[in-house]
C-alpha cells in the first residue's frame, strides 16, 4: 500500500495537504474492470479461513487450507471440500442481501472468487482497487494474501505489479459483515448492515513514476489564487509537473522535490466562474508530468464561517438541505451506480434544495461527483454512531483511517462543504478526547473546509419546555449542528410551539436531523402517529419554529427516503423500514415533501445570490 509513504511525505501548510494514493483519483484514470459476476461461498463458520483449532490458514508459510488456495481441479483422491467454480454467483458491485434472499440478513463472512486475465504493458505498476466492502475485506491474488481493509464505506487498494498472471489469476475477497463493539461503527446502528463488494473492483494501471494525488483548490485566504500540491510516486520524482487549466488559458510548471512532492499556485482573475448550487461551474485540470497525465474536472469556490454565518464565496447561504442513506429504495439494497446517484440527488434537486447530508457514512463517489456536476453543496460523515468504544486505541485508530481515506478521495470535491466526525454521540471526557482527535486530522487533511459533526439536545431540568445544547465538544465545531425530535421522540405536535431553544454557542446553526414517520398512503388526522398528515404536520410546525430560532442558517431533515432497518418492526407499518422518509419505498413522494419544497421554494427566493 503506498498510502503509509504519502502520509508520511506529504504532511505540508498549504491546508496540510496529505497522502495520495492511487485512490483518489480513480474515476479519472484508465482502468480494468473486474466486476460482474464472481463466484462465492457463504462461510458462516469460518471454515474457509480457521482450521478446527481456530487458527487462521493464511497464518502458516505451508497453509493445510485455506478457500483462498482456490484450489481447482482437484483429483479425487484429494479431499477438497470447497469449490468456486461449481459455487453460484453474485454480482459486484452489490450487496449480498439484495442478491439472495437466503442472505437478506446474513451477518458474516462470504468468499468472493474472480478469475481474470491480464496482458501486462511494458514500464508500468498495477493497482488492484476496491471502492469499498463492507465491513472486513481479507484479499489474496493467486493464493498470496495482499492484505486485511477494514472499515466498510472507504476505497482501498494493493499493488499487485509482478503479482499478475497472463491467464487466469485467482483473486479470492473474503468479506465478513459482523458488527463488532469496538467497531466504526459499533453494533447498533438504525440502518441494513448490508454486506459484501458493495462498490467497484478494478485494475489501475499506470506509468512506474505518477502522480499519486493532485489537490487543486481556490486558496481560502487568497481566492485571487488557486492553490495545491502534487504528489508524484515512483523511481523518478524530481521531475517538472505542469498543472493547467485550459478554459482559464493558465499554466504553471514546478519542479517536484526530492519526495516527489510539488506546491504551485495559479493566479486567477474575474474570468474563473466560481462554483456554487446556482452555477455548478467546473474546469477541466490537467497535471501532467513526463511520465504521466491525469485530468480532472473541479469547482472553484471558498466555504467559511464568519460569526453565525456561512459563506459560500464570500456571501451569505441558507443551507436548504435533506438526510439521505446511500441505499436505493426502489430496488432495493445499496445505491452504488451513477444512475443511482442521479435518481437521489434528482429526488433533492426537486426539493429544491441546495444542500444534503450524506448519512452516516462515507457514500460511493458518484453521489459528490454528480454533486459538483448538479449543484449540491455536501455534508460527508464517517460512522462514528451511537456508542462508539471511546478508550480502544484500534477505534480510533480505524475512525482516523476512514476519515482519511474519505477526505483524500473526495476533497477536490467543490460540492464538499462539512467533513462530519460523528452523530449523537454521548457527552463524555473520552468520547470528547476521541472526536477532537478527529477534528485535528480533519483539519490538518484539509484546512478548507468546514468541519463538524451531529450534536444532540436535552430537556432543561427546570422547565420542560426548554431544550439547551451546550454539548463541550460545539467549542470545537465551525457549526453548531445538531438534531431534534420535537414532536415524534420528544412530545407529540403540539409541543413543537411551546419549546424555547437555550444555545450555549453563537454559530451557525443547522438543524441536522428532524422529522417523523408515516406509511406513504396512510392517512389519517393530523394526531395520528404514522400517516402522512401527522408527518406533514409536524414538518409545518417545525419550520415554524425553527424560523425563530436564532442563528438559524439551514437544515437537513430525517430523512429524504424510507429506508431498510432491523430495528423498525411495527407490523403493516414499518415491516423493517424506517418511514421517516419523504418518499416512500415505492418511489412516491408523501405530503410533507410538498411543505418542505414549499419552505424551499421561499427561501430561494429570499436567498436569491
Ligand atoms: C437518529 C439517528 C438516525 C435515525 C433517526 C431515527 O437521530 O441519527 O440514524 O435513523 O434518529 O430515529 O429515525
Amino acid at each position: 500500500m503506498i498510502r503509509s509513504l504519502c502520509l508520511v511525505l506529504l504532511l505540508a501548510n498549504l491546508g496540510a495537504v496529505d497522502a495520495a494514493t492511487i485512490v483518489n483519483h480513480i474515476l479519472s484514470r484508465t482502468h480494468i474492470s473486474l466486476d460482474g459476476k464472481w463466484n462465492y461461498i457463504v462461510d458462516p463458520y469460518d471454515s474457509g479461513y480457521y482450521d478446527y483449532r481456530s487458527q487462521p490458514y493464511d497464518a502458516v508459510p505451508q497453509p493445510t487450507g485455506g478457500y483462498f488456495q482456490d484450489r481447482r481441479n482437484v483429483p479425487a483422491t484429494d479431499l477438497v471440500e470447497y469449490n468456486f467454480d461449481r459455487s453460484a454467483t453474485l454480482v459486484v458491485p452489490r450487496d449480498w442481501n439484495s442478491q439472495d434472499s437466503r442472505l437478506f440478513y446474513y451477518e458474516g463472512a462470504v468468499w468472493y472468487r474472480r478469475l481474470f486475465d491480464y496482458s501486462a504493458a511494458p514500464h508500468t505498476r498495477v493497482f488492484l482497487h476496491f471502492s469499498a466492502a463492507n465491513y472486513q475485506a481479507d484479499v489474496y491474488l493467486n493464493g498470496e494474501k495482499l492484505g486485511r481493509h477494514t472499515g466498510g464505506f472507504t476505497p482501498f487498494d494493493f499493488e499487485v505489479t509482478g503479482k499478475l498472471k497472463e491467464h487466469e489469476n485467482s483473486l479470492v475477497v473474503r468479506v465478513d459483515n459482523r458488527r463488532i463493539a469496538e467497531g466504526v461503527p459499533t453494533l447498533n446502528t438504525d440502518w441494513w448492515n448490508y454486506g459484501g463488494l458493495t462498490r467497484e473492483v478494478c485494475l489501475v494501471v499506470v506509468p512506474e513514476t505518477f502522480v499519486a494525488d493532485a489537490v487543486v483548490q481556490l486558496d481560502r485566504k487568497n481566492p485571487a489564487q488557486i492553490r495545491g500540491t502534487v504528489q508524484l510516486a515512483g523511481p523518478q520524482l524530481q521531475q517538472p509537473v505542469t498543472v493547467t487549466v485550459p478554459e482559464l488559458r493558465l499554466s504553471a510548471t514546478v519542479t517536484a522535490d526530492a519526495a516527489g512532492r510539488a506546491e504551485f499556485s495559479l493566479p486567477v482573475d474575474s474570468a474563473l466562474q466560481r462554483w456554487s448550487p446556482e452555477h455548478p461551474r467546473t474546469y477541466e485540470v490537467v497535471v501532467s508530468c513526463p511520465t504521466d497525465r491525469l485530468a480532472e474536472r473541479i469547482g472553484f469556490r471558498t466555504i467559511e464561517v464568519r460569526g453565525d454565518n456561512i459563506l459560500l464565496n464570500g456571501q451569505s447561504v441558507f443551507l436548504r438541505g435533506v438526510c439521505l442513506h446511500e441505499e436505493n429504495p426502489v430496488r432495493g439494497g445499496r445505491a452504488y451506480s451513477p444512475e443511482d446517484a442521479r435518481q437521489l440527488l434528482g429526488w433533492a434537486k426537486e426539493l429544491n434544495c441546495n444542500f444534503v447530508r450524506l448519512a452516516h457514512y462515507p457514500h460511493n463517489e458518484y453521489m459528490a461527483r454528480l454533486a459538483d456536476e448538479m449543484g449540491l453543496l455536501l455534508w460527508e460523515e464517517i460512522p462514528v454512531y451511537w456508542t462508539i468504544h471511546w478508550n480502544d486505541p484500534s477505534t480510533l485508530a480505524n475512525a482516523l483511517q476512514q476519515l482519511e481515506e474519505l477526505v483524500t478521495r473526495d476533497r477536490n470535491r467543490a460540492s464538499v462543504i462539512v467533513w462530519s466526525v460523528a452523530n449523537e454521540t454521548p457527552v463524555s471526557a473520552e468520547r470528547t478526547a476521541f472526536l477532537r482527535r478527529l477534528v485535528e486530522r480533519a483539519r490538518e487533511l484539509d484546512g478548507t473546509r468546514l468541519v463538524s459533526a451531529a450534536m444532540e439536545v436535552h430537556k432543561d431540568p427546570a422547565d420542560g419546555n426548554t431544550r439547551i445544547v451546550e454539548d463541550p465538544f460545539g467549542a470545537f465545531t465551525d457549526l453548531l449542528s445538531f438534531n431534534e425530535y420535537v414532536g415524534w421522540y420528544d412530545g407529540n405536535i403540539d409541543r413543537i410551539g411551546k419549546v424555547e431553544w437555550r444555545l450555549k454557542y453563537d454559530k451557525p446553526v443547522v438543524i441536522t436531523e428532524f422529522g417523523a414517520d408515516a406509511l406513504q398512503g396512510l392517512h389519517g388526522p393530523e394526531t395520528a402517529r404514522f400517516t402522512e398528515e401527522y408527518q406533514a404536520a409536524l414538518y409545518r410546525e417545525t419550520i415554524g419554529m425553527l424560523r425563530k430560532l436564532p442563528h438559524f442558517r439551514g437544515t437537513t431533515p430525517w430523512i429524504l427516503c424510507d429506508f431498510r432497518s432491523p430495528k423498525r418492526n411495527l407490523p403493516q407499518v414499518q415491516d423493517g423500514w424506517n418511514r421517516k422518509g419523504l418518499v416512500g419505498e415505492n418511489g412516491i413522494k408523501k405530503s410533507a415533501f410538498f411543505v418542505l419544497k414549499g419552505f424551499y421554494d421561499e427561501m430561494a427566493g429570499a436567498t436569491k445570490p
